[in-house]
């Protein structure tokens, strides 16, 4: 036998080639974009810990929606940042909340954009938890009517998706409940299905002002040592009725990504989270990696892992250079 038969290179000399027997390929439409929204006007500031992210009020959030919307990116993901905080969040289901406001403003201005609302308390509450706290513990079933009640004023106001993101037991099936009672039956959801314990979150934290000011998440959210676990998960909202299944972070956990996308026939989104996207920015803006092919790098993983839609703050730049 000849040396080598099969020489896999032959496929790989021209840039024509190379395109076409490429696997994978990203498209601004995999994107969902994450934004901070504050109380005010005229605001639009930096968050020191994700350089190029900021917090926009909503007259600002108008001008970003219909720039993203330009580049070809489905969807946005809204955060409210409130001024008043409680220790039951309720400020996040004020039908005049912060999020409720922003997400009509964007429907009005800029209707082609799909617009996702987060639904957990911790940005609301004083306590920085996701769950209502009694004597230091979290509350699993008494946290439900704030988020019925977040899920159903952000429906009202007019969000495309609601993605409930605390990581706690009966969220969908109560949410899919609420929404089917309140006359929206067509609104999916998109569960946070496994969402990990993971230090990647600091720096979103940082940016939503949602540190637990006790304790940690590991009571809620997983512990970043179980796959199986992760499944199970899974398998729950899917059972109760989720729409899409997120696995987030992303990077660390393309296993589970991949494990996700071999068990349910559902679209699976990844969260590339604030602190991927910092560690990127970071290292680039030390000259120690190119940030545009680190990030491109690590979205085509995300996608060859087996995710369908990705939620990234960098999808304005991802999306600019796809076209
Ligand atoms: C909870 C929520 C968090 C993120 C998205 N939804 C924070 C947390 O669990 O502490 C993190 C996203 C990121 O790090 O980019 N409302």
């Amino acid at each position: 036998m000849a040396f080598p038969i099969q020489r896999l290179r032959r496929l790989r000399q021209h840039e024509a080639f190379r395109r076409m027997v490429r696997e994978t390929s990203l498209a601004p439409s995999d994107f969902i974009y994450p934004l901070f929204i504050v109380e005010g006007r005229d605001r639009r500031e930096e968050i020191s810990s994700m350089p190029g992210q900021f917090r926009l009020s909503i007259d600002h959030l108008v001008k970003e929606a219909s720039e993203i919307a330009a580049l070809g990116i489905s969807a946005v993901i809204l955060f409210g940042i409130p001024d008043r905080k409680d220790d039951r969040g309720s400020s996040g289901f004020d039908p005049n909340g912060i999020v409720q406001r922003a997400v009509k403003a964007v429907k009005d201005h800029v209707p082609g954009l799909m617009v996702v609302t987060d639904v957990c308390i911790d940005e609301y509450t004083d306590h920085g938890h996701c769950g209502i706290v009694k004597d230091g513990r979290i509350l699993n079933d008494e946290t439900l009517d704030c988020l019925r009640a977040m899920a159903r004023t952000h429906a009202q106001a007019g969000a495309d998706m609601v993605a409930p993101s605390d990581m706690m037991d009966g969220r969908v099936a109560a949410i899919r409940a609420e929404l089917d009672q309140a006359g929206f039956s067509e609104l999916p959801i998109m569960a946070y299905a496994a969402k990990f314990a993971s230090c990647f979150y600091a720096p979103f934290r940082d940016a939503a002002f949602s540190s637990p000011q006790f304790g940690d998440r590991q009571s809620y959210q997983m512990d970043p040592a179980n796959r199986r676990e992760a499944l199970r998960e899974i398998a729950l909202d899917v059972e109760e009725g989720a729409d899409i299944v997120m696995v987030k972070p992303a990077l660390p956990y393309l296993d589970i990504i991949a494990a996700a996308r071999a068990q349910v026939l559902l679209p699976v989104a990844a969260y590339q989270v604030s602190g991927e996207y910092s560690m990127i920015k970071a290292a680039a803006n030390a000259g120690w990696l190119d940030e545009s092919r680190a990030m491109m790098e690590s979205l085509l993983s995300i996608k060859r892992a087996g995710a369908d839609l990705i939620l990234t703050y960098f999808a304005k730049d991802a999306a600019r250079l796809l076209r």
